[in-house]
């Protein structure tokens, strides 16, 4: 299966899927690595790696529609089957959530639905996990629908808030995590053992 990695940022989660390829843990290709941001480091990585890379901006273009088009079109000429979003701070055009429904999942640093939706990245979703008082956080897999970390809950894992966490180590405890269960649940579409079924997704 190709894999179409999306990423704003540093790209450990991207890192994180590479590994487990190279590992021989995960059965799949990345084919694409797609950025908004033409310094981020993900660009990086992928290009040390031999993968395709783009850099595409909304900016680029006239209209959401000419933008959606094109990401389309780059999604399908690298013969890209699933999209793992793994730092991607933007939304993904309606046309392209519904040509690749169920098949985009995103990696959030909380337990959603707790701590998502608009504005929530980075530190500060942990900044408002610690000012909460709450004891657990983690990382959640999801599908991506329309909304903003609003889609299907695939796999979930916890981590402890204790006493003396601050944002920056919450965020890195939860990192470890995310690193884990990101390639572990991209394993499960890749191998064919997800059912989705009256809103609820079904690993075997
Ligand atoms: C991660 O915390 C992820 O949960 C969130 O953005 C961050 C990306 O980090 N969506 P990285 O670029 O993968 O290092």
């Amino acid at each position: 299966m190709n894999i179409g990695v999306f990423a704003s940022g540093r790209g450990s989660n991207f890192q994180a899927i590479l590994n487990a390829i190279q590992r021989g843990i995960l059965p799949a290709r990345v084919t694409l690595l797609l950025s908004n941001k033409s310094d981020a480091g993900a660009l990086e990585i992928a290009r040390s790696n031999g993968i395709p890379t783009i850099h595409l901006s909304q900016k680029q273009f006239p209209d959401e529609e000419s933008f959606a088009a094109k990401m389309l079109n780059v999604l399908r000429g690298h013969d890209v089957h699933l999209i793992a979003l793994a730092g991607y701070l933007k939304k993904i055009p309606t046309v392209v959530v519904r040509a690749y429904r169920n098949k985009i999942l995103n990696i959030h640093p909380a337990l959603l639905p707790l701590f998502g939706g608009p504005g929530m990245y980075g530190h500060h979703v942990h900044e408002a996990v610690i000012a909460s008082g709450m004891k657990v956080s983690g990382a959640t897999v999801h599908l991506v629908d329309e909304e903003y970390d609003r889609g299907l809950i695939v796999l979930q894992r916890s981590v402890p808030v204790e006493e003396h966490d601050t944002a920056e180590t919450l965020a890195a405890k939860v990192l470890t995590i995310e690193h884990e269960i990101y390639p572990q649940a991209i394993k499960a579409f890749v191998e064919n053992r997800v059912l989705i079924k009256e809103r609820s997704v079904w690993i075997h």
